[in-house]
């Protein structure tokens, strides 16, 4: 029997039980995508979110964040995402292309209702995220129904480079049917 990084299917399966894993365990490296936006000026601009949901059916995951947020600013004037993980344990790296969707405000209620109080901290601070303030702790944060955004990324392409005793890379795309194509690393 082969390995999973031995074929196209076992590593698309590999990528999206990762990406299951990361929404599921707090410990593991990608819980924590590196989230990257274009600009509206044209500077590519990464950050580090936390994976909230990964969809393999319909091949989408999710982020939350602040309305006010820069990142909500770049992806209306582009909605075009990047996410990037590495998972040293299984030496493999998956690089994601995606369409970004926002919703907030009444279509996202009740998922706000349903997140614990200490998470609700994160969306609601005074001035806006980003805003110039005269001293480091010169904001308040108070939990704000409307400031939740949620940040639907509707995966167009999957690039995954799996660094074994070979190095294997493949990239998997919705055009495609996510059947897979190996690439030279
Ligand atoms: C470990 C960690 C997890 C984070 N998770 C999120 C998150 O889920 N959503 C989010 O909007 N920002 C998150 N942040 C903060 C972002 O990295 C970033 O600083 C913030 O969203 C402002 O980015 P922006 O101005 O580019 O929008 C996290 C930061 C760290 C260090």
């Amino acid at each position: 029997m082969s390995d999973w990084y031995e074929t196209l299917d076992g590593l698309h399966a590999q990528a999206w039980q990762t990406l299951r894993l990361g929404v599921g365990n707090p410990q593991h490296p990608a819980r924590l995508p590196s989230f990257a936006t274009v600009s509206p000026d044209g500077w590519p601009e990464a950050r580090t979110v936390v994976l909230r949901s990964a969809d393999a059916a319909s091949a989408e995951v999710s982020v939350h964040t602040d309305l006010f947020s820069g990142k909500v600013q770049s992806l209306r004037a582009n909605p075009k995402a990047s996410l990037h993980i590495w998972d040293s344990e299984q030496a493999l790296q998956l690089r994601m292309k995606a369409e970004v969707s926002i919703a907030s405000g009444a279509d996202t209620r009740l998922l706000w209702d349903k997140i614990p109080d200490h998470t609700q901290q994160s969306y609601g601070v005074t001035p806006p995220p980003g805003s110039g303030i005269d001293t480091a702790l010169d904001y308040v944060k108070e939990p704000d129904p409307d400031t939740f955004a949620v940040l639907t990324c509707r995966i167009s392409q999957i690039d995954v480079v799996h660094l074994g005793d070979d190095h294997r890379r493949a990239l998997f795309s919705r055009d495609n049917n996510w059947a897979g194509q190996w690439l030279s690393p």
